[in-house]
């Protein structure tokens, strides 16, 4: 009775039909800032288990709501121990709630930056979960294209959580195993050069953004951090010439740069693929090292990592406008629609409103075009730098 009372009134409220199952979810604490809403942890009353719900605003979207369904399409058919689960979803008017199982254990980057301790062989335990999660993607022939630090998670927080990979958004399904994308998408900093390039691409740009994940988390800062305009970048990006600082990657061993380099191949069809990434020796092999990297992460990992990002991201914004025009004469507004241009460039249109409005007040600009860098001189510390904890 009450039920159908309560459907009726959602009825006039002119509320979808799913918007019932919003009453079973009580709303906790934000857990992380989505690019068109936030993730918000909360309990599904009926048993008391504990949910993470991703809000999306649909006056966010531009109309484009196929893009959300398509996400929710593509993760509800996943299973895989190192991929977020979707429990439930449901809509209101105004937004999208996507439910996942709750992951408790924080970022890949800002975890281990709390750790007591951190070796080359515990990047090899993470880096294989990563490949685990984007080999069984790449099996169903879908292309992640956001792979990041921000959208790997750690279950909980015991010592051997499962690393697990978030953020279907801007996922793709392949109609078949070499259909070409095209729309630009991904991260600056993470993504590959076909997709700056707008060259076309597939499953290669997940294998790359795992190259230059597995790169920043032996040492803390990204391959090319010294390049700060498009042309030189680019440049070094085509190059298949890996630069590993000495001071830093002394002790790092050859199996973890080979790595690396057939991670970063410039050319997607010499690069290798998730699978080969699993066969090759540095994760399959017993060899790395257990000398403690912490250290050097956390000297170059800045502390003000969060802060510069939201500089970083108006920077990275004009940068990769300026690419698109110089690679190929045609601006980013040539993209297919508005609303995947804005997604495909994540936060960083958002970063760009908000610098609008005044910006970050007392911000340093720094002009490193990525996340994180070393400083100019390796041995000199950064003021502010982030200290273990624990
Ligand atoms: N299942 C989850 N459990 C805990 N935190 C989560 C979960 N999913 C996402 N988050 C947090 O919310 C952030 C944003 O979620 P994400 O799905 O990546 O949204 P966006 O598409 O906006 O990047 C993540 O970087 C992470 O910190
Ligand atoms: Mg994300």
């Amino acid at each position: 009775m009450a039920s159908t009372i309560r459907g009726m009134w959602h009825h006039l409220a002119q509320q979808p039909e799913s918007y019932e199952r919003k009453q079973y979810y009580a709303f906790g604490r934000v857990l992380g800032a989505g690019t068109f809403g936030e993730v918000r942890e909360a309990t599904f009353t009926p048993d008391g288990r504990h949910v993470a719900i991703k809000v999306i605003k649909k006056s966010g979207l531009n109309g484009d709501e196929a893009m959300v369904i398509k996400e929710i399409n593509i993760v509800r058919h996943l299973n895989h121990p190192n991929i977020v689960k979707l429990l439930d979803w449901f809509e209101s008017k105004d937004k999208y709630y996507l439910v996942f199982e709750l992951c408790t254990g924080g970022e890949l980057f800002e975890e281990i930056s709390k750790r007591g301790h951190f070796s080359e062989k515990d990047a090899t335990y993470l880096i294989r979960s990563g490949y685990e999660s984007i080999a069984y993607l790449h099996d169903h022939n879908i292309v992640h294209r956001d792979i990041k630090p921000e959208n790997f998670i750690f279950r909980d927080r015991t010592p051997d959580a499962p690393l697990m990979l978030a953020d279907f958004g801007i996922a793709r399904i392949m109609k078949s195993d070499d259909e070409i994308l095209s729309t630009m998408c991904g991260s600056y900093g993470y993504a590959a050069p076909e997709v700056l390039l707008r060259q076309g691409h597939g499953k290669p740009v997940d294998v790359w953004s795992m190259g230059i994940v597995t790169f920043s988390i032996l040492c803390g800062y990204s391959p090319f951090w010294r390049f700060e305009t498009p042309k030189p970048l680019m440049a070094a990006m085509l190059s298949d010439n890996i630069e590993f600082i000495e001071t830093y990657w002394w002790d790092v061993s050859e199996n973890a740069k080979d790595f690396i380099r057939r991670s970063l191949k410039s050319n997607p069809s010499e690069r290798m693929t998730a699978s080969e990434a699993l066969q090759h020796p540095w994760l399959t092999g017993e060899a790395a090292s257990t000398r403690d990297l912490l250290p050097d992460v956390i000297h170059n990992f800045n502390a003000r990592a969060t802060l510069r990002r939201a500089v970083l991201k108006v920077q990275a914004l004009n940068r990769i406008r300026k690419l698109s025009l110089g690679s190929n004469g045609r601006s980013l507004s040539d993209s297919s629609s508005s609303s995947e241009k804005e997604r495909a460039m994540g936060s960083d249109m958002e970063v760009e409103q908000d610098e609008q409005a005044g910006g970050p007040s007392g911000m340093p600009q720094q002009q490193s075009p990525l996340p994180c860098s070393p400083p100019a001189d390796p041995k000199e510390s950064i003021p502010g730098s982030w200290a273990p904890q624990g």
